[in-house]
Protein backbone atom coordinates (compact mmCIF):
# COMPACT_ATOMS: atom_id res chain seq x y z
CA UNK A 1 0.00 0.00 0.00
CA UNK A 2 1.17 3.50 -0.39
CA UNK A 3 -0.21 7.15 -0.29
CA UNK A 4 0.27 10.68 -1.02
CA UNK A 5 -1.44 12.84 1.91
CA UNK A 6 -1.48 16.60 1.19
CA UNK A 7 -0.11 18.06 4.19
CA UNK A 8 -1.56 21.39 5.45
CA UNK A 9 -3.84 22.34 2.38
CA UNK A 10 -4.98 25.81 1.89
CA UNK A 11 -9.12 26.55 2.50
CA UNK A 12 -10.68 28.49 -0.90
CA UNK A 13 -14.36 28.81 -0.70
CA UNK A 14 -16.35 29.17 -3.52
CA UNK A 15 -20.07 30.07 -3.28
CA UNK A 16 -21.88 30.84 -6.11
CA UNK A 17 -24.81 32.73 -6.25
CA UNK A 18 -25.38 34.29 -2.82
CA UNK A 19 -26.37 37.80 -4.37
CA UNK A 20 -28.88 38.29 -6.56
CA UNK A 21 -29.69 40.17 -9.97
CA UNK A 22 -30.80 43.28 -8.45
CA UNK A 23 -28.62 43.90 -5.54
CA UNK A 24 -25.82 42.92 -8.52
CA UNK A 25 -27.43 45.40 -11.19
CA UNK A 26 -27.84 47.72 -8.03
CA UNK A 27 -23.88 47.75 -7.11
CA UNK A 28 -22.10 48.41 -10.76
CA UNK A 29 -24.57 50.87 -11.26
CA UNK A 30 -24.11 52.90 -8.23
CA UNK A 31 -20.26 51.75 -7.05
CA UNK A 32 -19.28 52.31 -11.14
CA UNK A 33 -19.93 56.06 -10.61
CA UNK A 34 -18.21 56.27 -7.30
CA UNK A 35 -14.28 54.76 -8.20
CA UNK A 36 -12.10 57.80 -7.46
CA UNK A 37 -8.58 55.87 -6.24
CA UNK A 38 -6.24 54.71 -9.14
CA UNK A 39 -4.30 51.66 -9.64
CA UNK A 40 -0.48 52.24 -9.12
CA UNK A 41 0.12 49.10 -11.23
CA UNK A 42 -2.16 49.56 -13.83
CA UNK A 43 -3.90 52.72 -16.06
CA UNK A 44 -6.88 50.67 -16.28
CA UNK A 45 -7.76 49.36 -12.77
CA UNK A 46 -9.18 52.28 -10.76
CA UNK A 47 -11.00 51.63 -7.31
CA UNK A 48 -13.53 53.06 -5.16
CA UNK A 49 -12.22 53.96 -1.41
CA UNK A 50 -12.31 52.30 1.41
CA UNK A 51 -16.28 51.13 2.41
CA UNK A 52 -17.37 49.90 5.28
CA UNK A 53 -21.54 48.39 5.01
CA UNK A 54 -22.99 51.36 6.76
CA UNK A 55 -21.53 53.37 4.18
CA UNK A 56 -25.07 52.05 1.60
CA UNK A 57 -28.06 50.22 1.84
CA UNK A 58 -26.70 48.12 -0.88
CA UNK A 59 -23.51 47.52 1.47
CA UNK A 60 -25.91 46.42 4.05
CA UNK A 61 -27.93 44.29 1.87
CA UNK A 62 -24.52 42.41 0.11
CA UNK A 63 -22.81 42.13 3.80
CA UNK A 64 -26.11 40.40 5.32
CA UNK A 65 -25.43 37.43 2.65
CA UNK A 66 -21.83 37.74 2.85
CA UNK A 67 -22.29 37.65 6.72
CA UNK A 68 -23.39 33.82 6.89
CA UNK A 69 -19.82 32.74 4.93
CA UNK A 70 -17.37 34.22 7.53
CA UNK A 71 -17.68 31.72 10.63
CA UNK A 72 -18.02 28.57 8.35
CA UNK A 73 -14.60 29.79 6.30
CA UNK A 74 -13.26 30.98 9.37
CA UNK A 75 -13.67 27.72 11.92
CA UNK A 76 -11.66 25.93 8.66
CA UNK A 77 -8.87 28.75 9.29
CA UNK A 78 -8.88 28.85 13.01
CA UNK A 79 -10.81 25.30 14.33
CA UNK A 80 -14.14 27.62 16.00
CA UNK A 81 -16.97 29.49 15.40
CA UNK A 82 -15.66 32.68 16.05
CA UNK A 83 -17.63 36.07 15.20
CA UNK A 84 -16.57 37.59 12.34
CA UNK A 85 -17.28 41.19 10.77
CA UNK A 86 -16.73 42.70 7.21
CA UNK A 87 -14.44 45.04 8.00
CA UNK A 88 -13.75 47.65 4.58
CA UNK A 89 -15.31 46.51 1.46
CA UNK A 90 -14.27 48.73 -2.27
CA UNK A 91 -15.30 48.04 -5.54
CA UNK A 92 -12.58 47.58 -8.14
CA UNK A 93 -13.20 48.33 -12.08
CA UNK A 94 -10.75 46.71 -14.44
CA UNK A 95 -11.13 47.95 -17.81
CA UNK A 96 -10.30 46.66 -20.92
CA UNK A 97 -6.18 45.93 -20.73
CA UNK A 98 -6.17 46.27 -17.26
CA UNK A 99 -4.58 44.00 -14.74
CA UNK A 100 -4.08 43.45 -10.65
CA UNK A 101 -0.42 43.18 -9.66
CA UNK A 102 0.22 40.23 -7.30
CA UNK A 103 -0.74 41.51 -3.56
CA UNK A 104 -2.14 40.16 -0.20
CA UNK A 105 -4.07 42.03 2.04
CA UNK A 106 -3.16 43.29 5.37
CA UNK A 107 -4.11 43.58 8.64
CA UNK A 108 -6.83 40.86 7.70
CA UNK A 109 -7.45 37.30 8.13
CA UNK A 110 -10.21 36.79 5.25
CA UNK A 111 -10.36 38.28 2.08
CA UNK A 112 -12.97 37.30 -0.26
CA UNK A 113 -14.21 39.24 -3.43
CA UNK A 114 -17.51 39.35 -5.03
CA UNK A 115 -18.10 39.29 -9.01
CA UNK A 116 -20.33 41.48 -10.48
CA UNK A 117 -20.45 41.70 -13.75
CA UNK A 118 -19.13 38.57 -16.14
CA UNK A 119 -15.43 37.68 -16.22
CA UNK A 120 -13.20 37.21 -19.41
CA UNK A 121 -11.56 33.69 -18.46
CA UNK A 122 -8.56 35.16 -19.08
CA UNK A 123 -8.91 37.85 -16.19
CA UNK A 124 -9.62 35.19 -13.39
CA UNK A 125 -8.25 36.10 -10.51
CA UNK A 126 -5.47 33.96 -9.93
CA UNK A 127 -3.97 32.57 -6.87
CA UNK A 128 0.29 32.38 -6.13
CA UNK A 129 2.08 30.17 -3.84
CA UNK A 130 3.86 32.92 -1.61
CA UNK A 131 7.23 33.98 -3.79
CA UNK A 132 9.11 34.63 -0.62
CA UNK A 133 12.96 33.66 -0.16
CA UNK A 134 15.92 35.50 -0.47
CA UNK A 135 17.90 32.61 -1.62
CA UNK A 136 18.81 31.48 -4.90
CA UNK A 137 16.15 28.70 -6.21
CA UNK A 138 16.41 25.67 -7.86
CA UNK A 139 13.71 24.67 -10.26
CA UNK A 140 12.19 21.64 -12.77
CA UNK A 141 10.38 24.12 -14.94
CA UNK A 142 9.72 23.23 -18.85
CA UNK A 143 7.44 21.67 -21.44
CA UNK A 144 8.07 18.31 -19.91
CA UNK A 145 6.80 18.76 -16.55
CA UNK A 146 3.21 17.53 -15.10
CA UNK A 147 2.34 20.49 -12.94
CA UNK A 148 -0.12 19.33 -9.82
CA UNK A 149 -0.95 20.97 -6.46
CA UNK A 150 2.64 20.16 -4.93
CA UNK A 151 5.05 21.83 -8.00
CA UNK A 152 2.51 24.70 -9.05
CA UNK A 153 3.37 28.40 -8.56
CA UNK A 154 -0.05 29.07 -9.48
CA UNK A 155 -3.63 28.44 -9.57
CA UNK A 156 -6.48 29.77 -11.58
CA UNK A 157 -9.45 30.32 -9.68
CA UNK A 158 -12.37 28.76 -11.69
CA UNK A 159 -14.57 31.54 -14.05
CA UNK A 160 -17.19 33.37 -11.78
CA UNK A 161 -20.88 34.19 -12.59
CA UNK A 162 -22.06 37.41 -11.48
CA UNK A 163 -22.89 37.59 -7.50
CA UNK A 164 -20.69 34.23 -7.17
CA UNK A 165 -17.92 34.94 -4.12
CA UNK A 166 -14.50 33.40 -3.06
CA UNK A 167 -13.27 33.16 0.17
CA UNK A 168 -9.30 32.32 0.89
CA UNK A 169 -6.52 33.21 3.58
CA UNK A 170 -5.55 37.18 3.70
CA UNK A 171 -2.13 36.35 3.68
CA UNK A 172 -2.82 34.32 0.03
CA UNK A 173 -0.91 36.40 -3.00
CA UNK A 174 -3.00 37.03 -5.61
CA UNK A 175 -3.53 39.05 -9.32
CA UNK A 176 -5.66 39.56 -11.59
CA UNK A 177 -3.90 39.37 -15.60
CA UNK A 178 -4.62 41.38 -17.86
CA UNK A 179 -8.24 41.48 -18.83
CA UNK A 180 -8.87 41.10 -22.63
CA UNK A 181 -12.54 41.49 -22.38
CA UNK A 182 -15.07 43.90 -21.02
CA UNK A 183 -15.07 45.87 -17.79
CA UNK A 184 -15.06 43.51 -15.38
CA UNK A 185 -16.28 44.71 -11.56
CA UNK A 186 -16.25 43.37 -8.68
CA UNK A 187 -16.26 43.79 -4.80
CA UNK A 188 -13.47 43.12 -2.71
CA UNK A 189 -13.49 42.92 1.28
CA UNK A 190 -11.82 41.75 4.46
CA UNK A 191 -12.94 40.43 7.73
CA UNK A 192 -11.72 40.17 11.00
CA UNK A 193 -12.46 37.74 13.90
CA UNK A 194 -13.62 39.40 17.35
CA UNK A 195 -10.95 37.71 19.13
CA UNK A 196 -8.47 34.98 18.98
CA UNK A 197 -7.34 33.15 21.79
CA UNK A 198 -3.98 30.77 22.20
CA UNK A 199 -4.63 29.29 25.56
CA UNK A 200 -5.10 32.91 27.16
CA UNK A 201 -2.75 34.51 25.28
CA UNK A 202 -6.01 36.65 23.44
CA UNK A 203 -5.97 39.46 21.33
CA UNK A 204 -9.14 41.16 20.75
CA UNK A 205 -9.89 42.84 17.29
CA UNK A 206 -12.26 45.86 15.76
CA UNK A 207 -12.32 47.28 12.92
FE1 LIG B 1 -6.86 41.61 -3.49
Amino acid sequence: MQEVIGLFPTPFMRATRVLGGDLVAGLIDHFSRSVTQANSSSPNLVHTALLRPGDSPLLVEAAELLNPLLPEYGALLFGERLGWSLKEMWVNVLDTGGRQAMHNHANSFISGVVYLTRTHADARTVFMRSPGGTDFAFKNDHAGITTGPYNADKWISPLPEPGDVVLFPSYLMHAVPINPGERRISLAFNAIPTHLDSWGYRVSFSG
